[in-house]
């Protein structure tokens, strides 16, 4: 199976040069799964929660979903990608996934960082596994790194691949999703962006790239420079990540002791 990242310096507000970034650079290439950042053509610095309703749209009839759904269509690929979701008067920092077949889901960042908790609702579509006939794919969004509970529901839910788009801004994610991927015996795509937003007179955001693959056994298959744009694909077998065995005597998910984690 081929999965990748694009990882790239969008501008904020400008969907639809953003947009066409992103298909001009997915014009030539070929993979199964292809990740994208959180919030990838929208921006992430917003000033206002007025602001975050004029670039949110619906899913999936809004703008940014429909040329998702044409890019999967053409180029016979998967894609997962964020976005700012409006749905019922709220906003999410959601991201969908579309393939040849059309749209297939959408998740809600449950996990807010920073600011995004003036502007956004907490996601309610809780953690979610889809059967994308190459692989079991879930979707985290950033943030979620940080709970490990998010990583974990994922595979006892049966992902192979976590899916996470990102707008990262602190240094230790691209190290944490290692261990993410140890504990859980999944691969992990983290599709990050590079540069930097300090909109309004607001503290300047600075994001680190380190886009990265990881496998079940932890290691990092490939990492993205921090400040450079980068189309990464690499061949990769889901169905290692099946293979919850730790030692003859150790299996991942089987030697939980659920009932010693009731608080
Ligand atoms: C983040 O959740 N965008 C850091």
């Amino acid at each position: 199976m081929r999965v990748g990242f694009y990882q790239f310096n969008p501008v904020f507000g400008d969907v639809k040069r953003n947009l066409d970034v992103v298909a001009t650079r997915l014009a030539t290439a070929h993979c199964d799964l292809m990740v994208l950042p959180e919030l990838f053509a929208s921006g992430y610095q917003f000033l206002s929660k007025e602001e975050v309703e004029s670039l949110a749209e619906p899913v999936p009839d809004g703008p940014t979903t429909r040329r998702l759904l044409e890019l999967a269509r053409a180029r016979g690929m998967h894609l997962v990608a964020g976005l700012p979701e409006r749905h019922a008067n709220r906003c999410y920092n959601s991201a969908v996934l579309v393939g040849p077949s059309g749209f297939l889901g959408l998740y809600r960042k449950a996990h807010l960082f920073y600011e995004e908790t003036l502007f956004f609702t907490p996601g309610d579509t809780g953690f979610r596994v889809w059967d994308i006939g190459s692989a079991n794919i879930g979707i985290m969004v950033c943030f979620d790194w940080f709970y490990p509970e998010a990583a974990r529901t994922l595979a006892i839910k049966g992902a192979d691949i976590l899916c996470h788009p990102s707008n990262l801004v602190l240094p230790h994610c691209p190290d944490a999703m290692v261990t993410r991927c140890l504990e859980n015996h999944v691969f992990s795509v983290t599709a990050n962006r590079i540069g930097f937003e300090a909109r309004g007179g607001k503290d300047r955001l600075t994001y680190i790239g380190r886009s990265e693959i990881v496998t079940p056994q932890g290691r990092v298959l490939h990492r993205a420079p921090s400040d450079q744009e980068e189309l990464t694909i690499l061949d990769i077998d889901p169905t290692e990540a099946r293979n919850k065995s730790l030692t003859p005597y150790n299996d991942l998910l089987r030697d939980r002791q659920p009932h010693l984690y009731e608080i």
